[in-house]
């Protein structure tokens, strides 16, 4: 019989993504959501996708009545916990509204979790712990320091659950530490849809180059990275969710709990991205440079190899994927935009690679 798994905010931007490879790999998936940042057709977008029928109950995370009635409904094997808000900007402006989001309704599922006899769970955690990094990359062991509310909410979500791990007949946990998320899943039919402005970069660049906006604002242009922007990890929404599926395996099989960076291990900047996604889009996106943004670090990306240790995972897709992705996703269901013809530029392999020679890279 194939594990039942639980998506609560299920039909946001990662558990969208997440809800697809779970159905591929063979679980029985239930989301939850509120879709306080989620559109209400995303279900019968996941079901286009699959093919099967998609449970989907409009449920808050905090709300203790309602999981009760669905532990009580369904034999959850394991909990996928993404219901959370994400956008550092929005953190600063309204922490109140982080703590009550991302750690009451923690406590309140964990609770419902241990009346039910569900003892697993990945926690949708992020770099964002960290703070500013000492030294690049980052690994787990790293310092943990946040600068701002959200990061403070998810580290405090990290310490409840090690607690959990740490107690007599402990939980089996998944904490994942997302880098920067991004691109789309290849039909266009899921994607990166904030109801509520982010802040995030990827579908900001989408709006310039649909001219929906005028221009790109860029945060800071002398941080001490090479072209003095701000520097990511950024990393493909369907590698994130392929890396829930491997955690998930680690807890269902090996009862290993594990807390591991989800990153590609590569750092780009924001005029990297910009370049990409003009030759994407075929579109020109226009920039402003401004201050630096509060809460903001000048590089962050992840040394990626305990999650290739524990969890074989590793991230595939490159920065062309989640903009060619995104763009699609952004442009789909409006034909006047197509994908631009241009092809990636070749990975310029860094001289000497073993056993080639100059002759070999004349194109
Ligand atoms: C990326 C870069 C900005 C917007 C946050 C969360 C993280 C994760 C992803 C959960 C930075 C620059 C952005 C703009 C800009 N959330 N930028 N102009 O802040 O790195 O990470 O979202 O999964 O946990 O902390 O992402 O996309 O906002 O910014 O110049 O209009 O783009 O300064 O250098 P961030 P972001």
């Amino acid at each position: 019989m194939p594990a039942t798994i639980l998506l609560t905010g299920g039909a946001g931007f990662i558990g969208s993504h997440t809800y697809v490879a779970l159905v591929e790999a063979g679980y029985q998936v239930v989301i939850l959501d509120n879709f306080s940042n989620a559109a209400r057709d995303v279900p019968e977008r996941l079901a286009q996708i699959t093919g099967h029928a998609v449970i989907a109950h409009d449920v808050d995370a905090g709300d203790s009545l309602a999981l009760d009635a669905v532990f009580e409904t369904y034999a959850i094997d394991a909990v996928v916990h993404f219901a959370a808000k994400k956008s550092v900007p929005q953190s600063l402006a309204n922490p109140q509204r982080f703590f009550n989001a991302n750690i009451v309704s923690l406590l309140t599922l964990m609770r419902a979790m241990e009346r039910h006899g569900v003892n697993r769970m990945v926690y949708s955690s992020s770099a964002t712990v960290y703070g500013a990094p000492e030294s690049l990359p980052i690994p787990e062991h790293a310092p943990l320091r946040y600068t701002n509310p959200y990061g403070l909410s998810k580290l405090l979500g990290e310490q409840f659950l090690n607690q959990k791990i740490r107690q007599p007949q402990g939980w089996d946990v998944g904490v994942l530490r997302y880098f920067n998320p991004a691109g789309a899943h290849v039909s266009g039919l899921i994607g990166e849809a904030p109801l509520s402005n982010g802040g995030n970069l990827m579908p900001l660049l989408a709006r310039v180059a649909k001219k929906e906006l005028p221009f790109l604002t860029i945060f800071g242009q002398n941080y001490g990275t090479p072209d003095g922007t701000g520097i990511r990890d950024y990393i493909h929404v369907c590698d994130l969710a392929k890396g829930h599926v491997q955690s998930l395996e680690k807890l269902l099989r090996h009862r290993q709990s594990h807390t591991v960076n989800l990153g590609k291990g590569e750092g780009h900047s924001v005029l990297d991205l910009v370049k990409t996604y003009e030759k994407v889009s075929g579109q020109t996106i226009p920039y402003r440079f401004q201050d630096r943004r509060a809460g903001d670090v000048a590089a962050s990306f992840a040394d990626p190899s305990m999650a290739a240790d524990l969890l074989d995972f590793r991230a595939e897709r490159n920065l062309w994927d989640m903009c060619q992705s995104s763009w699609r996703w952004e442009t789909l269901s409006d034909p006047a935009w197509q994908l631009s013809e241009a092809k990636p530029t070749p990975r310029i392999l860094k001289m000497p690679a073993a056993g080639l020679s100059p002759q070999d890279f004349r194109h």
